[in-house]
């Protein structure tokens, strides 16, 4: 079985030069590239992309950082991926993460923790939808 999930290197990632050392880990994984494109986001994509988090808090600064440059938007397909890559990311803050996680070995601050990935497999298919309406 294999299903398709949303993975972005975002703004820092891109900016640190840790792109490579990103989908190197993502290749390495098993898990395979279905498409990919460098873009910066604009605002209202990124107000749809993190609508859930809309009227919290950290909801400017988040949109603020995910528009501030260039973002490596991927995605990937393989058995569970959208799970998979949730382990590879791991705990959205860095502080927690684990040791061998994306976050845990290359990030330190909440808000730049460097990469996204859907969350369920509904996720995943409205975020794909969203960055590459042509995949269906
Ligand atoms: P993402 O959507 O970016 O992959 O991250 P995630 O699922 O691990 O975390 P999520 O709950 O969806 O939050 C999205 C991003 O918002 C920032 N955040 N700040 N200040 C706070 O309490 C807070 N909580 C979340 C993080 O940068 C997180 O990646
Ligand atoms: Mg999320």
């Amino acid at each position: 079985m294999s299903d398709r999930t949303l993975v972005i290197c975002k703004p820092d990632a891109v900016g640190r030069g840790l792109v490579g050392e990103i989908v190197g880990r993502v290749e390495r994984k098993g898990l395979r590239l279905v498409a990919a494109q460098l873009r910066t986001i604009d605002e209202a994509t990124a107000g749809r992309h993190y609508a859930e988090h809309q009227g919290k808090p950290f909801y400017g600064d988040l949109v603020a950082f995910i528009t501030r440059g260039p973002a490596l938007l991927m995605v990937v397909e393989g058995p569970e991926a959208y799970k998979v890559v949730r382990t590879l990311m791991g705990s959205t803050n860095p502080r927690d993460a684990a040791p061998g996680t994306i976050r845990g070995d290359l990030a330190i601050e909440l808000t730049e923790n460097l990469v996204h990935g859907s969350d369920s497999p509904e996720s995943a298919a409205r975020e794909i939808g969203i960055f590459f309406p042509d995949l269906g």
